[in-house]
């Protein structure tokens, strides 16, 4: 007997028939072939007791009172859609042993049968029913698999992905969606090349190629692919493709035969590329810094040799003396190649280095409004964060680098335009280091934006580099933003460009932070000294009066302006003992500086003056100085220059020439 005796024990058969002869002798055939036998009398009793009780298989006679043997099987599929059900036909018709199989029924017997049949047909019946649930948990099985590798798949960090015999997109994961911003739905059905950059689509022929060769590119190939959102976007990826033939519910890897279909992974190795190319950059960057360094430094000892003798030269000289002047000449071209050299080594960072906290909003604006102010065809526009962190700097290294990105924004708008100056807070994260080439940490950021004619990436690759200019000669001595970026690198900071041609430059420049505060330290402006004199200040240009009288202001003093010459003078007649020191520019049309010094001087003769030049201190300057003018001052100034000249004249202490050139 199949399946033995204690296996036998656990199949229960239901029978149903309203023939009690029938029924019985069927229970008693089985029960003595070892099967635990239910029987019913009809299709109401059976459904009463199906909801507590299953069995493994159910004799139903079609011919029965109330509901007949079709209605039941319906009933009882209810309860157990699976039940092995074999119907007993009395009419012995084909017709409804047909209809009894369509309805679900395992098999069917036809009254009179013989105990063989009978047997033989419950054997059929439980075996088929075992082979179907056998079927059924294969099927499970195969079901988990392909759940587990699609799980799997689907949460891949690469990009995984099929493409049919023509480079089509059968199949790709949601990795895409995340790496280059499509939707795996987007692509499925387009080609694979869609999404290659134009550049790379020739190296993309060997991902194609292998599948014939079968030799190359085990390790991969770098290619950009293309982003959605922005055509232009790409990401770096390694690509390893597959080439395979699937036949027959088989996989084989590069056969000649057969539709060659493709398996690929892309991985997104962008960060890595960006980190090799700071690290190209830096290493550029540090090489020519070495250089720029060591030539600076020999030039500021030839300079400076130069520059002693000269001095000597000068002091055993009379000023009427041919080589007088050309001696100055001399000294002042020797000055130039010192700011030169003085830029370089701001490059090759062996600057003079003095950090303190520092407030970077007020820096931006301080330097941002002064340098508006004579540059009336371009506006500045403000977005400083309010929060702003403190930055830790060199103060006066820092003006520096935004006076020159101020003054490369002003060039590359020869038509005007506008420069938005911003700051933030930024807190870098791990993904930025690569961008930016800094420590993951806080900085504070300003970002210098104007809508100026902007620059390829060829210039923006060279841009940083000492000496590389597109200005010409005389414009641009291309060591602005080499300097900017020594003196950010010093500082543990970047500097950074986006430009695009036509479409204007944004420079951000990222320092470190401290937690200390500005105020202990804001030792500069506490340092400038303060008065309540009252100060005349006389200049032809409006710009320079309005600037210089804030200061003035700022510092404690009462200020009187003066548009030329004649103008001072009739103020000085007016309230003569008032005025404690005029503030004088030399080169004014009409009456000159000197002239005017003259004839002030006829109407207070202990009035102090302080002479200002944008020109160097030449011999006009020295000739006033001479006839007793009390000090020079250079413009441009700072605050503090301007603070410590007027303390030092009114503190009655007259400025030697030789000093105020120091
Ligand atoms: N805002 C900008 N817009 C367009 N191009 C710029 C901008 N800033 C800099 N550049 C480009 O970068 C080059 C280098 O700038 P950098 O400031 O180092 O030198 P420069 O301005 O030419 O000379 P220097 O600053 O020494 O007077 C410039 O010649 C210019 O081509
Ligand atoms: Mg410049």
């Amino acid at each position: 007997m199949p399946g033995g005796r204690t296996e036998m024990e656990t199949v229960k058969i239901a029978i149903v028939d309203d023939v009690a002869g029938m029924r019985n002798s069927l229970g008693f055939l089985l029960e003595r072939e070892g099967y635990r036998v239910s029987i019913f009398e009809n299709g109401i009793e059976i459904l009463n007791a199906l909801p507590q009780k299953t069995f493994d298989l159910y004799l139903l006679d079609i011919c029965l009172p109330e509901m007949d043997g079709f209605q039941l099987l319906e009933r009882v599929f209810e309860h157990d859609p699976d039940a092995p059900v074999v119907m007993m036909t009395g009419q012995a018709s084909i017709d409804s042993a047909v209809r009894a199989m369509r309805k679900g029924a395992y098999d069917y017997l036809r009254k009179p049968f013989e105990h063989e049949d009978l047997l033989k047909t419950v054997r059929n019946v439980l075996e088929k029913k075992r082979l179907k649930k056998e079927n059924r948990a294969m099927l499970d099985q195969l079901s988990l698999s392909e759940k587990r590798y699609r799980y799997i798949v689907q949460n891949s960090p690469d990009i995984i992905y099929t493409l049919d015999p023509a480079g089509v997109f059968m199949f790709v994961n949601e990795a895409v969606e995340r790496i280059l911003g499509f939707a795996p739905e987007e692509l499925i059905g387009s080609p694979f090349h869609r999404i290659v950059h134009p550049d790379d689509r020739l190296k993309s022929r060997w991902l194609f190629e292998e599948r014939r060769s079968g030799e190359r590119a085990a390790a991969g190939i770098e290619i950009r692919l293309l982003c959605q959102k922005d055509s232009a976007a790409y990401r770096h990826c390694l690509i390893k493709h597959m080439a395979v033939s699937e036949r027959e519910g088989e996989i084989f890897r590069r056969t000649e035969s057969g539709r060659i279909s493709i398996y690929g992974v892309a991985r997104d190795v962008s960060y890595r590329c960006q980190l090799e190319s700071q690290l190209r950059e830096a290493q550029k960057m540090e090489a020519i810094g070495t250089l720029a360094g060591g030539i600076a430094h020999d030039f500021n000892n030839i300079l400076m040799c130069i520059q002693g003798y000269a001095s000597l030269m000068l002091s055993s000289l009379d000023s009427k003396n041919e080589f007088y002047d050309k001696l100055l000449n001399v000294e002042r071209n020797v000055q130039l190649g010192a700011e030169l050299t003085a830029r370089l080594l701001g490059f090759a960072r062996r600057g003079k280095y003095h950090v303190r906290p520092v407030d970077l909003n007020g820096m931006v604006r301080r330097t941002a409004e002064m340098f508006g102010r004579t540059k009336k065809e371009i506006t500045i526009h403000y977005g400083l964060r309010e929060d702003l962190w403190t930055a830790l700097a060199d103060e006066g290294q820092i003006e520096q680098v935004l006076l020159n990105l101020y003054v490369n924004a002003w060039q590359a708008m020869p038509d005007g335009g506008k420069i938005y100056l911003q700051t933030e807070n930024a807190a870098l994260p791990d993904e930025e280091i690569a961008r930016i080439g800094l420590k993951a940490g806080n900085y504070v950021m300003l970002s210098v934006t104007d809508t100026g004619i902007g620059m390829d990436e060829e210039i923006q690759e060279r841009i940083f580099e000492p000496f590389f200019t597109t200005k010409e000669r005389g414009r641009g001595t291309g060591l602005g933003l080499a300097s900017a970026y020594g003196i950010l690198k010093n500082h543990g900071g970047a500097i950074r460009v986006v430009s695009s041609k036509g479409a204007g430059s944004t420079f951000t420049i990222y320092l470190p932070i401290t937690e200390a505060s500005v105020e202990e330290t804001h030792r500069p402006i506490q340092e400038i000294r303060k008065g309540n004199e009252t100060v005349l200040l006389v200049d032809d240009e409006e710009n320079i009066l309005q600037v210089t009288r804030e200061m003035l202001q700022k510092m404690g003093y009462e200020v009187l302006v003066a548009r030329n010459g004649g103008d001072a003078l009739d103020l000085l007649r007016q309230g003569a003992e008032r005025i404690d020191l005029m503030i004088l520019d030399m080169i004014m049309p009409g009456l000159s500086g000197g002239k005017t010094f003259d004839l002030v001087k006829k109407v207070r003769r202990d009035l102090k003056v302080l002479l200002s030049s944008g020109y160097c201190i030449n011999g006009e300057a020295e000739e006033i100085i001479r006839r007793g003018c009390d000090g020079f001052i250079q413009k441009p100034y700072t605050m503090n220059d301007l603070s410590k000249r007027i303390a030092a004249v009114l503190g009655g202490r007259k400025q030697k020439l030789r000093s105020l050139e120091a």
